[in-house]
């Protein structure tokens, strides 16, 4: 069936928000993008991308305003900005820590008021964040990430108990790990303590090749139609060879998934 509803993807530049803006848009969806410097490349495919950096309340307040005013209205918001900071949780800056929550947790937030007015007007919309496995199961050197993923997850659980009787629909995915640009935009906490270094290097030699390794981003792409052509979507997908972890951490001991993650990230060798 042909779709027409209006669509915003914040960072459709690459990874997963271009994927999702491919595949929606293929499926008749009118879809707009975000970038912090368009033109990106989904311009090409037929995407209005739009001008709009999720750490700036004025950013995000103009480009929601250039959408309204050439739309008028705004189905669902796919937000998915982010990026990854690794760095042990004593090498990190609390100026650092904040940046990443300031994209991963703030930028989402930012973006969901500055449409819900919107949304609450039409008495209809969908909105899904993109967090992370990483908030279920947080790997080493990469804390602060986590915790904005696991914030961003437990705010949105709390806002689908809100806007449920406006009849606006509030999901997360959770992916594992795929092959997108986030290993090659990852950044790194300055400071250093040389005790970690051999733990650091491990751990971020490992997960610089689960990016390499990761599986297609079109399966988060999918996930998001999935959700947006579903009746009743649930709050949380898990997505990606990973998945399986989270369900593993329900029902098994702690112990043996501490002893799976430590072997994973080559901790304790
Ligand atoms: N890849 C994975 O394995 C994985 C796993 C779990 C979760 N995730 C999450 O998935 C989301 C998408 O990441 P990806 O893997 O597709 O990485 P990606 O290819 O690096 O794409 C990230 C997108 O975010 C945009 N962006 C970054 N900072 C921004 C800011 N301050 N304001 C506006 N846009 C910003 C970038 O656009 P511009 O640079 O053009 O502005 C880019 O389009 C992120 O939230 C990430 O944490 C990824």
């Amino acid at each position: 069936m042909p779709e027409n509803r209006v669509v915003l993807i914040t960072g459709a530049s690459s990874g997963f928000g271009r994927e999702t803006a491919r595949i929606l848009l293929s499926r008749g969806f009118k879809v707009y993008g975000t970038s912090r410097n368009p033109p990106g490349r989904p311009q090409e495919l037929g995407v209005g991308m739009l001008a709009l950096d999720v750490d700036s309340d004025n950013s995000v307040q103009s480009g929601v305003k250039e959408l309204l005013d050439e739309t008028g209205r705004l189905d669902v918001l796919v937000n998915n900005a982010g990026y990854v900071l690794t760095g042990g949780a004593e090498e990190t800056s609390i100026a650092e820590a904040k940046a990443q929550f300031e994209t991963d947790f703030f930028g989402q937030v930012r973006m969901v008021k500055a449409i819900l007015p919107t949304m609450r007007k039409q008495g209809a919309g969908q909105i899904v964040n993109i967090s992370s496995l990483a908030a279920i199961l947080p790997g080493p050197f990469e804390g602060y990430y986590a915790a904005a993923k696991a914030a961003l997850l437990a705010w949105s659980e709390s806002l689908r108990h809100e806007v449920k009787s406006f009849g606006i629909k509030v999901s997360v995915i959770e992916p594992g790990f795929f092959k997108t640009n986030l290993g090659t935009t990852r950044k790194t906490a300055k400071f250093t303590i040389r005790d970690y270094d051999h733990l650091r290097q491990q751990v971020i030699a490992t997960l610089d090749d689960d990016f390499e390794n990761g599986a297609d981003p079109k399966i988060v792409g999918e996930t998001v139609l999935r959700i947006v052509t579903s009746k009743n979507p649930k709050l949380e997908y898990a997505v990606g060879r990973e998945k399986r972890y989270k369900t593993l951490k329900r029902l098994m001991p702690h112990s043996i998934i501490e002893n799976g993650v430590r072997r994973h990230w080559k901790l304790d060798r």
